[in-house]
């Protein structure tokens, strides 16, 4: 099996980054060999991945400057291709079948990996066609408030129009609520909102929320993995869940 998923929101903050490493680490201890790969030029994947900022990246992939072998660094969060600082994407990639530069480089795998998840940046440029061209899904992490799901309209029309032109079969395997807060009361209307939004979107909301939890902030200054940092708190149980409920949509456990 070999799923590749990005986790996209063009709106900042949502948590895709803090998703994407918790992911990686809940499939990780599953056994499950994963790749990661940083599409943001703010590279935050790759800093609290600990990965060598001095090689090539994901953009140099993307421009045939860097092979596949030179671009996959070993971290202790396992392999990554690292966001390439420094270059400003938008307009460089300027060829007819710019959109499939990711899918392309990704082919050279074969079965490599079990898992490949793909950190989005805050945007719905050439970047993010790329890795929603590559994608076999993709997770929406949103925090819930209607701000953030007014994003979704939008992203709405993007995710038609990749479907339409670029990945007919790109499937969305759910919309993720993240930096949760209990005490925050939220109202009916947002909960029935989003449910709303995941109904018109074609998915569904995960059934676990990730929680707003120190532990994730401490995680990555240190820049280790949630369940290595804190493994019996809220947050690796959170993501703990996600992980299996992913699983088990996608038939593997
Ligand atoms: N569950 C959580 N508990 C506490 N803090 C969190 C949680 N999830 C995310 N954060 C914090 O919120 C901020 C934004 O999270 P993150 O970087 O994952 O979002 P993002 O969508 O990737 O942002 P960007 O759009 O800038 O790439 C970070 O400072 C992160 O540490
Ligand atoms: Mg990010």
């Amino acid at each position: 099996m070999k799923e590749i998923i990005a986790f996209i929101n063009q709106k900042g903050g949502v948590g895709k980054t803090t998703s994407v490493a918790g992911v990686a680490a809940g499939l990780q201890r599953k056994g499950f060999k994963t790749l990661l790969i940083d599409m943001d030029p703010q590279g935050n994947l790759s800093y609290i991945s600990q990965a060598d900022s001095s090689r090539p990246g994901s953009l140099e992939l993307l421009l045939r400057k860097s092979s596949l072998g030179d671009a996959i660094r070993q971290t202790p969060q396992g392999d990554l291709i690292a966001a390439s600082q420094g270059l400003a994407a938008e307009g460089i990639l300027s060829d007819t079948g710019k959109e499939y530069r990711l899918r392309e480089a990704l082919e050279g795998l074969g079965d490599t990996y079990d898992f490949i998840l793909i950190d989005c940046p805050p945007s719905l440029g050439i970047l993010a066609i790329n890795a929603l061209t590559a994608a076999t899904g993709i997770v929406i992490p949103v925090q819930a408030d209607v701000l953030s799901l007014q994003a979704l309209g939008q992203f709405s029309r993007t995710l038609e129009a990749v479907r339409r032109y670029t990945n007919q079969g790109l499937k969305l395997y759910g919309i993720l609520l993240t930096r949760y807060s209990s005490r925050t009361v939220l109202s009916q209307e947002v909960f029935q909102m989003i449910e709303a939004t995941a109904g018109q979107l074609g998915t569904k909301v995960f059934k676990t929320p990730i929680r707003e939890a120190i532990v994730v902030k401490e995680a990555q200054a240190a820049r280790t993995d949630i369940f290595t940092h804190a493994p019996k708190s809220n947050a690796a149980q959170d993501f703990e869940s996600v992980t299996a409920e992913l699983l088990k949509d996608l038939g593997s456990k």
